[in-house]
């Protein structure tokens, strides 16, 4: 079957078992023209877990996820909310980088249900050894991997809410691939923007206000 199941280690202990095992993935055709996987990054033993959509450019060139543009609004939310960046880490929904060649400038494409659903072990296995207290949703791809397609991100932002069990199919992250078919902990959820809609916003400001905002609900919860 497609997916990213078959490529994660039945014995994976730790998340670097799992990095070791991600450059092989080959779960959808999205490691063809990559340059590399992007493997989530931060502390092992984080409190919260952030999940964007997928590497941008400067990710794929580097091999780390949110070192671009979005990572450096990003850094600067987490700061304005008073989040300690040490209980963080931070990982993609989809992780090989999806775009199409306009001459020599490689322009994002955003992922499909089906790579979204292909690579989704690889999250539920990062979940499954972080144990997170919080889950950080941000933008539409992340939702659509952790909570369904008809969640709607700009209805439900800055709402704390549970997970798995505000997902569509919480079954659907109940067994993660790793040893003894461990059970994915339940979390409190927030979802926000992702953060490079503040770059695109009419209103820098207003956006980058609104993602902090809610991103001091999500301080909120690990005080
Ligand atoms: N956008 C994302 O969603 N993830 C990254 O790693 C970089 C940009
Ligand atoms: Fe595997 Fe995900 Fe890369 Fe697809 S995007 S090849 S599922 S790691």
């Amino acid at each position: 079957p497609p997916g990213a199941e078959r490529f994660i280690p039945d014995d994976a202990r730790s998340l670097d078992d799992l990095r070791r095992a991600a450059p092989g993935c080959r779960g959808c055709e999205l490691y063809e023209d990559a340059t590399q996987v992007v493997f989530g990054r931060g502390a092992a033993d984080a409190r919260i877990v952030m999940v964007g959509e997928q590497p941008g450019d400067i990710e794929d060139t580097h091999g780390l996820p949110f070192v671009g543009p979005a990572g450096r609004v990003l850094r600067r939310a987490v700061d304005a909310a008073g989040i300690d960046p040490a209980v963080l880490y931070i990982t993609n929904a989809v992780k090989h980088f999806r775009f199409v060649r306009r001459g020599q400038r490689r322009i994002h494409q955003t992922p499909e249900q089906q790579h979204i659903t292909a690579c989704r072990p690889w999250l539920v296995s990062e979940f499954a050894l972080l144990r997170p207290e919080v889950v950080v949703v941000l933008g539409a791809t992340a939702a659509k991997a952790l909570l369904g397609p008809s969640f709607r991100v700009t209805r439900q932002r800055g709402q704390v809410l549970s997970w798995p069990g505000a997902a569509q199919h919480p079954d659907d992250f109940r067994v993660a691939p790793v040893e003894g078919g461990v059970e994915v902990p339940p979390a409190k959820l927030v979802a926000t923007i992702h953060p490079s809609a503040v770059l695109r916003a009419d209103d820098q400001d207003i956006a980058f206000n609104g993602l902090v905002d809610d991103l001091k609900v999500v301080a909120s919860l690990v005080r």
